[in-house]
């Protein structure tokens, strides 16, 4: 198969493990017999230093244009001062809203190698953790109106929170069709005992799991599934939420398996064309150093072989040589424990390459 892969370098580390991802698409596309044409866009910090925009429109053409991106992760201490509009994170909204992606799928994956790394009770975190997040990416409070008025003596801040039943029904399906292709189980989380926007939700989920008979359903209110998370993390298999919700809850549940260098994350939206990103930042601090964990970029890459170019094989032998590496004792610094042999990112990628 020949596909167009837009890849965004991004900032600081990301340099380095978007460098060693694309040396595994190499290895895959030379195994399997595909070409992976690599276009780059410019988002973030590099795209302020060179066109002093985070994300240019003609940077922005080129994803949409190709059949799916690979991201980093942008910004940096270089443009924290920089105005709101103008900031590298900036550009991470306008790539999520020009491409229409709705909808965020984020795994909390344990790996059962690096287990004595979460924060979990030994106990709890052995039952495994194995479940997705999918959580509505451009509706809710972060997209409403914001403003703060001034009432004389003293200000006053509102952001408003909207949901339309057609985007409550479209992430709906996507939490249902998820969970069809796993254990058959989704959490739908809400606030309906205080928001309208809650109960709407609730309303349209109600509606749309007639459809899905095949899939066990349950509602959780979003406090409790904070607690949930922390206390059985094994009863979740797909979880689906609003946006703000899911920013909380996908940042609690990625922390519960112990490594923020381990979870990649796909947005998607109508089409197959998604963007593909590991979850953490662009870890400024050690940019440079030869020591960033490149497996959440390497992961978000097997993502995009296997939900946009439909290659699962590809996308479970990536995979599997991840887990072969780290069955092997090899660590990068972040994920160091007693016993592990501590490599370097391009050489943990070389063992990546080796069993694959
Ligand atoms: N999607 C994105 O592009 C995205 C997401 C989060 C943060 N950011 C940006 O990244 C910059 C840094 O943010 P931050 O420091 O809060 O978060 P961060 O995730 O970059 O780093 C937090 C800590 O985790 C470490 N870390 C992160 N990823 C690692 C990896 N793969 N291997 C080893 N260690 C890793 C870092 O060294 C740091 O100590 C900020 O400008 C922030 O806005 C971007």
């Amino acid at each position: 198969m020949e596909k167009t892969i837009a890849v965004i370098r991004g900032d600081y580390s990301s340099r380095e493990f978007v460098k060693e991802t694309l040396r595994v698409l190499d290895r895959i596309a030379e195994k399997y017999g595909h070409t992976f044409h690599y276009v780059d866009a410019a988002m973030g910090g590099d795209a302020i230093d060179q066109y002093g925009e985070p994300l240019p429109e003609a940077e922005l053409e080129k994803c949409r244009k190709s059949d799916s991106v690979l991201l980093g992760s942008v910004g940096g201490p270089k443009w924290d001062d920089m105005p709101g509009d103008r900031r590298p994170e900036k550009g991470l909204l306008k790539l999520r809203a020009g491409m229409g992606l709705y909808s965020n799928a984020r795994p909390a994956t344990i790996w059962p190698q690096l287990a004595p790394a979460s924060p979990l009770r030994s106990d709890i975190a052995a039952n495994g953790i194995d479940f997705i997040i999918i959580r509505e990416l451009t509706g809710g409070v972060y997209f409403g109106d914001h403003k703060t008025e001034n009432y004389g003596t003293e200000d006053v801040a509102t952001d408003i929170m909207t949901y339309s039943e057609h985007e409550i029904r479209r992430i709906g399906k996507i939490g249902f069709e998820t969970a069809r292709k796993r254990r058959k189980k989704l959490t739908s989380v809400d606030k309906a005992n205080v928001l309208d926007t809650s109960r709407l939700w609730r309303k349209i989920m109600h509606e749309l799991k007639e459809e899905y008979p095949d899939v066990e359903y349950e509602d959780m209110l979003v406090d409790n599934c904070a607690m949930q998370i922390v206390k059985n993390p094994a009863q979740f298999d797909v979880i689906v939420t609003e946006n703000m919700f899911g920013d909380i809850l996908s940042d609690e549940a990625s922390m519960i398996t112990g490594s923020i260098g381990m979870i990649p994350s796909s947005s998607l939206g109508d089409t197959t064309v998604g963007v593909y990103e590991p979850i953490h930042g662009s870890a400024p601090d050690i940019a440079g150093k030869n020591i960033v964990n490149p497996t959440a970029c390497i992961l978000s890459a097997a993502m995009m072989l296997r939900y946009s170019f439909n290659m699962a094989e590809e996308a479970d032998a990536i995979e599997a040589a991840v887990g072969a590496v780290l069955d092997k004792g090899f660590r990068t610094a972040d994920n160091q424990s007693d016993g592990c042999t501590v490599l370097g990112t391009t050489e943990i990628t070389d063992k990546i390459l080796e069993e694959l």
